[in-house]
């Protein structure tokens, strides 16, 4: 990594799924696949960024959008490039697009297992509200269930909508 190297952000388009799923391979022991983040990059519901370094992929994060809540999917940082703050940077990043979108509180399920992720997600903000009993498979393990419920939004969701189309 040249000393001069700044991250910048996008949004994630379909022709990056390769990369991403490239990523998430290295990262998790239950990977998505191509096709995965391939949708996701078409859905309207998602917001997924990728983060570039040296015009490489590097980082990639995602969330669903439901309404004012923002679930985070999926986050990684190539491991080779880990221990830089490009996981924080990240983040910072895919809370601000979820802001944008409406969403003013954000949640996600991780495993306690995860140091890193888990004083990541604190520094956010985020605390354990709950547990899901036996979440995860390869290895089995609970998931901790985190809330943000407090995010501020630039631009908030208007509820009266929502209210009038239930
Ligand atoms: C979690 C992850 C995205 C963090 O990315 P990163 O670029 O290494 O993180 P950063 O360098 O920005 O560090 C952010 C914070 O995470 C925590 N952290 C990072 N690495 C850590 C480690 N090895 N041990 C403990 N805490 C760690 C620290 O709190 C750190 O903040 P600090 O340096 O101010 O103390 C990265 O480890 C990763 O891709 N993991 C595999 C995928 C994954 O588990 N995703 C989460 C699924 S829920």
């Amino acid at each position: 990594m040249g000393e001069t190297s700044e991250i910048t952000f996008r949004k994630m388009i379909a022709e990056d799924s390769d990369a991403v799923a490239e990523i998430e391979i290295k990262s998790f022991s239950l990977p998505w696949k191509r096709k995965d983040f391939f949708d996701m990059a078409n859905n309207k519901n998602a917001e997924y960024i990728v983060g570039i370094l040296d015009e490489k992929i590097i980082a990639y994060a995602g969330a669903w959008i439901a309404f004012e809540e923002a679930e985070v999917m999926n986050i990684a940082v190539d491991p080779d490039f880990r221990g830089n703050g490009f996981g924080k940077k990240i983040f910072a990043e895919l809370i601000r697009v979820c802001k944008l979108r409406g969403a003013t509180a954000i949640t996600l399920e991780v495993r306690p297992s995860n140091f890193a992720a888990v004083k990541l997600y604190e520094s956010f903000g985020l605390k354990t509200v709950g547990r899901r009993k036996n979440y995860y498979d390869n290895p089995t393990e609970d998931a901790l269930i985190m809330w943000n419920t407090s995010i501020t939004s630039d631009k908030p969701y208007n509820n009266q909508l929502f209210i009038s189309c239930l």
